[in-house]
Formats: structure tokens, sequence, C-alpha cells
């Protein structure tokens, strides 16, 4: 496939591209929110998203498009960004599952904690996730080109992620973009497919 078929967009605030971005985002996050929020996770990311200034929203979103059609995402944000954000649209696009999601986030902390730890002059990458399909074909490369440039023009001197110790795909897709694992956790004690690399690279 050639990589100028592939369109780079800003997101729109609808519910359709919420459902898209729910969809990558789960990819990436290996489940992680469908098991927080249950089986509504996809339509209640989708209604966090199209409210602006918070970590999920579409505004820190950009999708690749092929011949119109949705085939990837990426998303991120710098620290202060992620700073001001708040987990207010997401609790109340929860509502009665907001439960669920509490108890996740306390059973979780730690980890939580180290997704949170963004320096002040880094871009975190939250998510970025391709079709199946199309997957080898440049379009992750081409997103991340963008997330890389667009943390610059924000004034990022680094660009920082987390990835799962499993994903051995994302992780040398990230090592030969010149990412290099700069901590795990846990520390010490691995717990069963529970172990993340902290991830960075100089801008
Ligand atoms: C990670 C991901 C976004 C990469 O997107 P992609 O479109 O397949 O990546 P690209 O085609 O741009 O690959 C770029 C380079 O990485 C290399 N690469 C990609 N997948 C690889 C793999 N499985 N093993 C080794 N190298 C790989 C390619 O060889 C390519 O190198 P080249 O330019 O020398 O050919 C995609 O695999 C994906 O969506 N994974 C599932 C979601 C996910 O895990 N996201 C990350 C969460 S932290």
């Amino acid at each position: 496939m050639d990589r100028h078929s592939i369109v780079l967009r800003a997101a729109n605030p609808t519910i359709e591209e919420g459902l898209a971005f729910a969809r990558y985002l789960d990819e990436a996050a290996e489940g992680f929110f469908r098991f927080m929020l249950g089986r509504r996770a996809a339509h209640i990311l989708a209604t966090a998203y199209a409210q602006p200034d918070h970590d999920l929203s579409y505004q820190n979103v950009t999708f690749a498009e092929r011949d119109n059609v949705i085939v990837g995402m990426a998303a991120g944000y710098t620290e202060l960004q992620h700073r001001r954000s708040s987990l207010r649209p997401l609790k109340r696009a929860a509502g009665r599952r907001n439960l669920r999601m509490r108890i996740v986030l306390v059973l979780f902390a730690p980890m939580m904690r180290i997704i949170d730890s963004i320096h002040e002059d880094e871009f975190y990458l939250q998510a970025i996730a391709v079709d199946k399909e199309l997957r080898g074909h440049h379009v992750g490369s081409a997103l991340a080109d963008f997330i890389e440039g667009r943390a610059r023009a924000c004034g990022s001197a680094r660009l920082s992620l987390d990835v799962s110790a499993g994903n051995e795909e994302a992780r040398r897709f990230y090592e030969g973009r010149g990412m290099t694992i700069e901590s795990q956790w846990p520390k010490r004690l691995a717990l069963p497919g529970l172990k993340f690399y902290r991830m960075t690279k100089a801008l």
C-alpha cells in the first residue's frame, strides 16, 4: 500500500468517531477500558470523547483514513494538558457504572500513578492503533510521525509512552523509531501479564 494513500486528520466530536476512538483506544490498552467500564465501555468512552479539555477528548485525537474510511488512530497530550485534565467527563459518561470504574481505579492506583507521571517537558503518547489488516503498511509510522511533529510544535522536548511488556510488536515498532526503555513497572515483583515499560525519546 502506498503511504500517500493515507490521510491524517483531526478528530471531530461526534459519537460515531467516538466509537472508533473507543475501539482503537481499547485495542492499544489491551482491553483495560472494557474491563474498567464493562459492556457499555465503547458508548461511555464515545460520550466522554465528545467533551473538550480532558485526556480522552477528541481534541487529542488524530485519525488515519484511507478512501475516507478510518483505519487508525493516535492520541496524545502535553504534561500541562494532562495536569489540567480531570476524570469528570468519563465519570459523568459512566453514570451509574461509575462505581465499577472507581473500584478498578482504586485497585489499579499504583499503575495509574505511573501512567499519570509525565515530566514537565514531555508529550505523552496515550494510544496508537491501526486496523489489523493494514498493519505493516506504515500507517502507524505516519501517525507516530504526526504525533512527534505535534509534540515539537507544543514545545515538548521528549516523547513518552507506556507499553505492556507482552506487546512485543508495539515495542519493536517504538524501538524502530528510536524510543528506548527508561523504566519498568513493577520495579521488582513482576505480576503475570501486568508489567509495563516506560519508553521515551528525545525530540
Ligand atoms: C504498533 C502499531 C500501531 C504499528 O503500526 P503499523 O502500521 O503496523 O506499523 P508500520 O507499518 O508503520 O511499521 C513501522 C516499522 O515498524 C516495524 N514493525 C511493525 N510491526 C512490527 C513487528 N510486529 N515486528 C517487527 N517490526 C515491526 C515495521 O517493520 C516497520 O519497519 P520498516 O519501516 O523498516 O518497514 C500496530 O501494530 C498496532 O495497531 N498494534 C496494536 C495496538 C497496539 O499495540 N498499540 C500500541 C500500544 S502501546
